[in-house]
């Protein structure tokens, strides 16, 4: 890019920090000007402040403070907050990551204006419509000039849905940049429970520990499922302890249905949501981990920790095929049987995708030093 306009970076929500972190620095290597836009879609220090403070993300140059919502309000209220902004900066692209609801927001406010929509970790398709996630990406994808990919499978998901190849750069994962980028400084479990006031002699034992994370509206906004689940985490805190990190989404659920007190205090270790050194090491030390995030289905199938993913699909097919996971959806006995058979049995091996080397974000720079933002 030969412009001195600068690309705005977009962030929202805690997924997206571990997204931008690699780019903003790669940007900054490659002399690739870049402004950083907070939309404010995650607020809570712990959901917030901590990823900026562990990741060294650049404090935001713009912070849209637009908080909790309605899918409508949410989106509605960013796109009228990020126009002023586009007008102001007049920026030569917008950048946005992943999937939630400040990505296909400022996207199509910018594609409308005119500006060119950058996407990194385009082509993901879970299939599933009911997942807010997954009309952001159908739509985001639509309205980029330039996606980069993060498995060869996404280019297949565009191409069946019209888009020209020529836009679309396979070049790995951020996220797992930043893994890697990290992995030396990820705190020990045992301090991290220790910084909770927790025991940590709980995952002392030969045996190990689970680790636990959870906030999908499939999995915790319905009162059965939910209540199915919880049940399934104490059978199994009886033999493996488990450590469980809660969002706050999936806090207000358990308290609204009377199930956070019928978690066993002894074997089920909660904590508010965790710093990212604080979650990888959790996860690296972990004999099994339990999920329902995209992220941690990545992350999981980059350490060769096996992983339990509580959905029916997944976005990111190649955390199965290459990678640690297993999905076994929603309902206990599938829950029950995947656990029963992951601690039986030697660990499901996995080998590291191609280019989830820690580069991705050289590579997005790359790109982008040779792209000239014109539509053609
Ligand atoms: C969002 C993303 C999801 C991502 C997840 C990671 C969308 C559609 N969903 O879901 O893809 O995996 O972030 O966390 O964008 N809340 C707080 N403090 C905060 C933020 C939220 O208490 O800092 C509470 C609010 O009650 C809010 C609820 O959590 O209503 C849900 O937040 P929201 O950003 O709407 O969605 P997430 O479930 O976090």
């Amino acid at each position: 890019m030969s412009s001195i306009r600068p690309i705005l970076c977009v962030v929202g929500a805690r997924p997206n920090f571990m997204k931008i972190a690699p780019i903003m620095r790669a940007f900054a290597a490659a002399e690739i000007p870049a402004l950083l836009l907070h939309t404010g879609q995650h607020y809570d220090a712990d959901m917030n402040d901590a990823f900026f403070r562990d990741l060294g993300i650049p404090h935001p140059d713009i912070n849209l403070e637009v908080g909790s919502g309605t899918h409508a309000q949410q989106t509605a209220e960013i796109m009228r907050r990020v126009e002023p902004v586009l007008d102001q900066h007049q920026p030569a692209a917008i950048l946005v990551v992943g999937d939630v609801n400040s990505t296909i927001a400022c996207a199509l406010v910018a594609a409308k204006k005119g500006v060119p929509v950058i996407h990194v970790e385009a082509g993901l398709r879970s299939r599933d419509r009911t997942m807010p996630e997954e009309i952001n990406r159908v739509l985001t994808d639509q309205i980029s000039d330039l996606l980069f990919t993060t498995e060869r499978s996404a280019l297949d998901n565009l191409k069946q849905e019209g888009i020209d190849p020529e836009r679309v750069h396979f070049v790995g994962n951020v996220m797992i940049d930043t893994l890697h980028y990290n992995l030396r400084q990820a705190m020990p479990a045992s301090d991290t429970l220790k910084a909770q006031g927790l025991d940590a002699g709980l995952i002392d034992s030969p045996a190990g520990y689970a680790l636990l994370t959870l906030h999908r509206p499939s999995n915790v906004d319905d009162r059965t499922v939910l209540t199915g689940i919880t049940d399934c985490i104490n059978r199994i805190a009886r033999d493996l302890p488990i450590i469980f990190p809660i969002h706050p989404r999936t806090r207000g659920r358990l308290m609204e249905f009377g199930l956070l007190d019928t978690l066993d205090p002894r074997r089920v270790l909660c904590t508010p949501p965790l710093g990212y050194l604080q979650l990888l090491g959790l996860m690296r030390e972990a004999r099994l981990v339990l999920t329902d995030s995209g992220g941690i289905q990545e992350e999981t199938t980059a350490l060769g920790i096996p992983c339990i993913t509580l959905r029916h699909n997944t976005e990111r097919p190649i955390t199965v095929t290459e990678g640690t996971n297993t999905l076994v959806g929603n309902q206990p006995e599938a829950i029950m049987g995947a656990v029963t058979q992951a601690l039986a049995q030697p660990a499901k091996s996995g080998r590291i995708p191609e280019y989830w080397d820690g580069k991705a974000a050289e590579r997005i720079a790359a790109v982008l030093k040779g792209w000239s933002p014109d539509r053609t």
